[in-house]
């Protein structure tokens, strides 16, 4: 019997009405919804799995029966009117590159980065640009006071200090003050700070970051606001409130680098309005971030030469760029032996070091590997693969690499393959007088080619080991 028995129906019915809850749970595996939350789903027996959301309004009694809705025609796509986008360009070079252009209005970008990063510098310096260029700004932090930020926008600049800040972490008031400001562009730092009053859950639970992304979305399509949202990645490298924003949002951006250092990388993970290929690369300084358009000079600078280090010319989206990979070869006590690196993809270096041993004459097998592309930058692409052998081979043999630069993808068999962009690696390299640059066959010159990695050991191995392998090899 359920609680409103025996009441007259009037009566009955608003009781139900009051005890509806606000918010149910749903279990994101299998969709078995809950008004109470449970660690394990009832519905699927999966754990973790539910999460809370607005109770779904009974469109029964709202003037409109369920399934009633009347049908809409679809149009062409060609009567579809699509006026050109314009941007807001944020002044900010790099940034912009990264975005595809600028700003798109209306969008929602989601800017994710690990704790003092520098996401707040990077959007107070683009609202601070944009209201400069006469644009309606507004900066909603929920993280820090006004005055924190006002501390901080002292150290960027006047522009900084023009932008106007709301510290507001309750959503209703922030989608209310973006209604009536109606700003060009808007950041909300974080997007786990903010606070659904409907919903029960603490602010930065994945319903609630949902449910912000979402009332905030309706407000920029609305009034053609661009929002960038902070948000917070966790430990395992997710965005935290986890993934689901990626989905909600236009664009996602990743703040990279290692807080130690001052470099820093922006790269587009998600863009609806541009390419994912493009990285943008900062440097942190007292007075903010400074763009660093010329980065291959950085690292090539700094590169150690030593045994174990070597010269990449990879790809940071559409632009070269020179970094260094340094390898570490230690013997293990450990079965199965440490492989540990930063930069590049696992997985990768597993495969890079099993042809090594397969097809280079480099067993690893009681050896630690640590491999580290400098200056925090990553490099996810498969002309890494040469560097990354060539360093690792060099590190193990105590010769340093005599090769000045290399770029290549190891095949399974042995081989090097081409990659993309050849001549704009060599060129680069060129360019600070790396050359010739070791490359896969097809290459061209001005590159030094070589068809497969051992034929790229000999080249770039010269050291007492070097030669025996080469008159192994020749035998
Ligand atoms: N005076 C200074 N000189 C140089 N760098 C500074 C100075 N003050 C702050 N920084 C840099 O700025 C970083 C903090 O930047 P910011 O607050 O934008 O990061 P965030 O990603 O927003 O961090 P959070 O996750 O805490 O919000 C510091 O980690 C430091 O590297
Ligand atoms: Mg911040």
């Amino acid at each position: 019997m359920g609680p409103a028995a025996g009441l007259p129906s009037g009566a009955a019915r608003s009781l139900e009405r009051v005890s509806r809850p606000a918010s149910i749970h749903v279990c994101s595996a299998c969709g078995h919804s809950s008004p109470k939350w449970f660690g394990q789903c009832p519905g699927c027996g999966a754990w973790n799995t539910l999460v809370e959301e607005r109770a779904p309004l009974a469109a029964a009694g709202r003037g409109r029966a369920v399934g009633g809705a009347a049908p809409v025609a679809p149009v062409p796509l060609a009567e579809v009117r699509a006026p050109a986008v314009e941007r807001l360009e944020t002044g900010i070079g790099e940034l912009d590159r990264v975005l595809g252009g600028g700003l798109v209005p209306g969008s929602l970008v989601l800017l994710g980065g690990s704790p003092g990063i520098g996401k707040s510098t990077l959007t107070a310096m683009a609202l601070g640009r944009l209201t400069a260029a006469g644009r309606r700004t507004l900066y909603v932090t929920g993280e820090e006071s006004a005055a924190q930020v006002a501390l901080r926008a002292r150290r960027l600049g006047a522009d900084a200090l023009r932008v106007p800040v709301v510290a507001e972490t309750d959503l209703d008031v922030v989608v209310a003050t973006l209604e009536r400001e109606r700003p060009d562009v808007c950041v909300i730092d974080s997007v786990q700070t903010l606070h659904a009053a409907q919903l029960g859950g603490a602010a930065g639970s994945v319903g609630q970051v949902r449910e912000v992304a979402d009332r905030v979305a309706r407000a920029a399509k609305g009034h053609d606001i661009a929002v960038v949202l902070v948000g917070h990645v966790t430990k395992e490298g997710a965005l935290a409130g986890p993934r689901v924003l990626e989905h909600l949002v236009d664009c996602v951006l990743q703040f990279e680098g290692e807080r130690e250092r001052t470099h820093r990388a922006l790269r587009a993970l998600k863009n609806r309005f541009g390419s994912t290929n493009d990285v943008g690369v900062f440097d942190m300084r007292a007075d903010g971030l400074v763009e660093v358009p010329d980065a291959s000079a950085r690292f090539v600078a700094a590169a150690t030469r030593a045994p174990g280090s070597a010269v990449l010319a990879a790809m940071e989206g559409s632009r070269p760029l020179l970094v260094e990979v340094q390898a570490l070869v230690s013997p293990s006590e450990l079965v199965p032996p440490r492989r540990v690196c930063s930069g590049i993809d696992r997985n990768r270096l597993a495969v890079v070091l099993a042809v090594l041993a397969r097809h280079g004459g480099v067993g690893l097998g009681t050896s630690d590997v640590f491999v580290n592309v400098v200056g925090g930058i990553r490099v996810d692409e498969p002309g890494a693969d040469l560097a990354v052998a060539l360093a690792v081979a060099s590190a193990a043999r105590g010769v340093p690499v005599a090769t000045p630069a290399c770029f290549g993808e190891l095949g399974l068999t042995g081989e090097l393959r081409p990659v993309a962009h050849a001549e704009r690696r060599a060129a680069e390299a060129a360019r600070f007088g790396l050359d010739p640059v070791l490359a896969p066959a097809g290459s061209g010159p001005p590159a030094r080619e070589a068809p497969s990695l051992r034929a790229a050991l000999r080249a770039a191995l010269r050291g007492p080991d070097a030669a025996t392998e080469a008159a192994a090899v020749a035998a």
